[in-house]
């Protein structure tokens, strides 16, 4: 479906952006491994994460979708029906969770498998360590979807992640509760830690000191309830929306303001927005607690900015909109150490560098991110989505903020995190 996006309306109102994507993945996983059954309210209802609810599904959790929330009823920890297809769609994150849970399962083999982007998405980064603790996965070609994960006995390592990812450390994780002994994951920089909050809540023995996450064998888990905050990747857009568009005056409410998700608006900071909100700060971070915070946004100039690699996973989603807010911005913005845009949905540096130029940016790719001169606005054009659904929602902020309009080619992707995207972005430039 093509849709276009036309300049000039200002943002004015609230938002309440859609369910955090990342955290109802967790609570489909960590539910489903819960010896209880586990209350989850807010729960994103998205093609993603739809996902995660089928899979956990297929491996014996009982879903109870009811009006004042969902009610998962798990297998628990080491109970996964022994064998199953799993169609993870075009969800990364499941792909690269589920292995973690699976590997150390008594008996059962699975094979995972998902849509064609998913299918040039690399597991190796988590079938490398995995091996390690003693499980047993066969991918296409060693490192590709489709994948068997085949349950064994698992033994702790540390591991040193070679790049920042929490995909790969909360797999690890979740392996390391089956496993024998302690499991210990360092990372390069700290990444989302979704994963080690809802952990201790659950009772688990985890432990974060510097850079090093530790985590114990584990009888069993012990949720009770988890609310999902709203999520800042989504929110991310139309924040990006109301600093370009002339007028715009936007509130956020109920988003997750867990400091290891809110990169982007500290860069937004930084390039000078007007932006308030009551993000979490490091230092007061609970390790067991998703704080929820407020934004207020209004439009106004920008200043070009770097952002250096420690800063990169904390704002990993969010960085095709630095590339277009860089574009308005007085001076030059780069992003360096982002070379793992290059392995999501799309190839992002590849997508939204081709994306950008094509609607008059001067933009250019480097190896590990992207360069722009800000040239104080953008002419518009067409955006191809590539069935990545932040390249999608990419364009139409483009879009609204750019002279002529931008007709976005498969808009219809944005339902992979974002199903009411185009209506909240309608609603608040009504
Ligand atoms: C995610 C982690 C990030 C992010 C993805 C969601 C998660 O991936 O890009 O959209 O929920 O853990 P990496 O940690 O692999 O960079």
């Amino acid at each position: 479906m093509n849709q276009t996006f036309a300049p000039g309306a200002a943002l004015r109102g609230t938002l309440i952006p859609p369910p955090d994507k990342s955290l109802s993945h967790r609570a489909a996983l960590l539910g489903a491994m819960s010896s209880a059954p586990v209350r989850v309210t807010n729960y994103l209802d998205a093609a993603d994460t739809r996902s995660s609810l089928a899979a956990v599904q297929a491996l014996g959790a009982l879903v109870d979708e009811r009006p004042d929330g969902m009610i998962i009823r798990g297998p628990g920890l080491r109970a996964a029906t022994p064998g199953a297809h799993i169609d993870v769609g075009n969800a990364g994150t499941l792909m690269r969770l589920l292995p973690g849970w699976l590997a150390g399962q008594p008996s059962g083999s699975w094979t995972l498998d998902g849509d064609a982007s998913i299918r040039r998405r690399p597991v190796d980064r988590i079938a490398a360590p995995l091996r390690a603790m003693g499980a047993r996965i066969d991918a296409r070609a060693g490192r590709l979807p489709p994948f068997t994960v085949t349950g064994s006995p698992l033994r702790g390592i540390e591991y040193v992640l070679p790049v920042a990812s929490a995909q790969i450390k909360s797999c690890l994780l979740l392996a390391g509760l089956l496993a024998e002994g302690t499991t210990t994951v360092v990372e390069p920089e700290p990444s989302r830690d979704h994963t080690e909050r809802l952990l201790a809540r659950a009772g688990a023995g985890i432990v974060r000191t510097g850079d090093r996450v530790t985590v114990t064998s584990q009888d069993e888990l012990a949720l009770d309830a988890i609310h999902v905050p709203g999520d800042p990747s989504s929110a991310a857009f139309h924040v990006a929306a109301a600093v370009l568009v002339p007028g715009s005056r936007l509130v956020v409410e109920g988003m997750a303001g867990n400091w290891t998700r809110v990169g982007f608006f500290r860069i937004l900071e930084r390039m000078g927005a007007v932006l308030t909100g009551d993000l979490e700060e490091r230092a007061s971070a609970a390790p067991d607690a998703e704080p929820l915070c407020e934004l207020d946004v209004a439009h106004g100039p920008l200043t070009g900015t770097r952002v250096t690699a420690d800063e990169v996973p904390l704002a990993i989603d969010e960085l095709p909109l630095v590339a277009l807010l860089g574009c308005f911005a007085e001076g030059e913005t780069v992003v360096e150490g982002a070379q793992e845009l290059r392995l999501k949905e799309s190839d992002r540096i590849a997508t939204v560098v081709d994306g950008l130029r094509g609607l008059g940016a001067d933009i250019e790719a480097t190896d590990d991110g992207f360069a722009v001169r800000g040239t104080g606005g953008l002419r518009g054009g067409r955006l191809a989505a590539h069935g990545d659904h932040r390249l999608a929602m990419l364009g139409a902020v483009a879009g609204l903020a750019s002279r002529e309009g931008v007709e976005v080619l498969g808009m219809e992707a944005a339902a992979v995190s974002y199903p009411g995207f185009v209506g909240d972005l309608a609603a608040l430039t009504r």
